[in-house]
């Protein structure tokens, strides 16, 4: 009886504010009903899981091309482009070295909140992550719902930005840091930092709901408003943007799987400095332009 359940196909929601398992599910032989499920249970629950997978990094790919065209992180961003022979897509998040070199990116250390890409024209869609080493604490990734912190704006907040944009700068990351490809740029003024500009209330292109779309608070500016004024509108935005209550978090065992849409979904990883090797196999496809 035991087996029948652990083989059933199901989506078991996480009881959070968002996420879901995919149980009974194998990524690598998956029928087109199946992906059709699975693709539908991540519109509901904006991040799915699946564990236990036992997956090469071609059929890992295989199943990412099902969500869409795969578009890894431009240059600019990579400290060390990293490309698999069988599995050209796949980038490599870890913080292992190897002859001195480290294998991926992104170290042991916090990731802030953000959302993948957003300082790009068209962000990523998804992003998936696979687990290949995990250490025994630390590490973990949360998501935050970004439809349910749009719902939690004042309604006088949600009316003043219907309208607004915010300029997502491209040249640091999240947590302040230059990117690798704007090492020589001068600017402490987010005004003149350069990025794109994206709306801050952006409408799903599948579910039509629409999200509160921020990417990273380092560095963001408001056009059109004043510094302050700016800096004060997108601290209560933040003040919102990862309640509790609207937030899951995952703890990585070894084959996990996970998908997140970037476009209703921010996320953060814990350090995990001295706790032992990691290493995520990462894909993201391409997203369209928010609007
Ligand atoms: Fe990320």
């Amino acid at each position: 009886m035991l087996v029948a359940e652990k083989t059933a196909f199901a989506v078991v929601p996480t009881g959070a504010a968002l996420g879901a398992t995919i149980e009974g599910f194998d990524p690598a032989r998956a029928s087109a009903a199946e992906i059709a499920t699975v693709r539908r249970a991540l519109l509901d629950h904006l991040v799915i899981r699946i564990r236990d997978t036992d997956i090469t990094d071609a059929e890992f790919e295989n199943f990412g091309k099902k969500f869409g065209t795969l578009k890894p992180s431009p240059d600019f961003t990579r400290s060390r482009p990293v490309y698999l022979q069988d599995a050209p897509n796949v980038t490599i998040i870890s913080n292992v070295t190897e002859d001195g070199k480290p294998i991926g990116e992104h170290g042991d250390g916090e990731l802030h909140w953000h959302t993948d890409l957003a300082f790009t024209d068209e962000p990523s869609a998804h992003t998936m992550l696979l687990a290949r080493e995990v250490p025994p604490i630390g590490g973990n990734t949360s998501f935050a719902n970004m439809y349910a912190a749009l719902e939690a704006l004042p309604e006088t907040t949600r009316a003043r930005i219907a309208r607004l944009t915010c300029k997502h700068q491209a040249s640091h990351n999240a947590q302040g840091g230059r990117r690798p490809g704007y090492k020589d740029i001068e600017t402490e003024d987010v005004r003149e930092m350069p990025g794109p500009i994206h709306p801050l209330v952006r409408t799903h292109p599948d579910t039509g709901r629409q999200a509160l779309f921020l990417g990273r608070r380092f560095g963001a500016y408001i056009p059109g408003l004043t510094l302050e004024k700016s800096e004060a509108l997108l601290d209560e935005l933040w003040s919102y943007a990862a309640l509790p209550e609207h937030t899951w978090t995952q703890e990585w065992r070894l084959g996990d799987l996970i998908v997140w849409d970037n476009r209703c979904t921010m996320h953060r990883r814990d350090a995990f400095t001295g706790q032992g090797r990691r290493r995520m196999h990462r894909l993201t496809t391409l997203g369209e332009r928010p609007f």
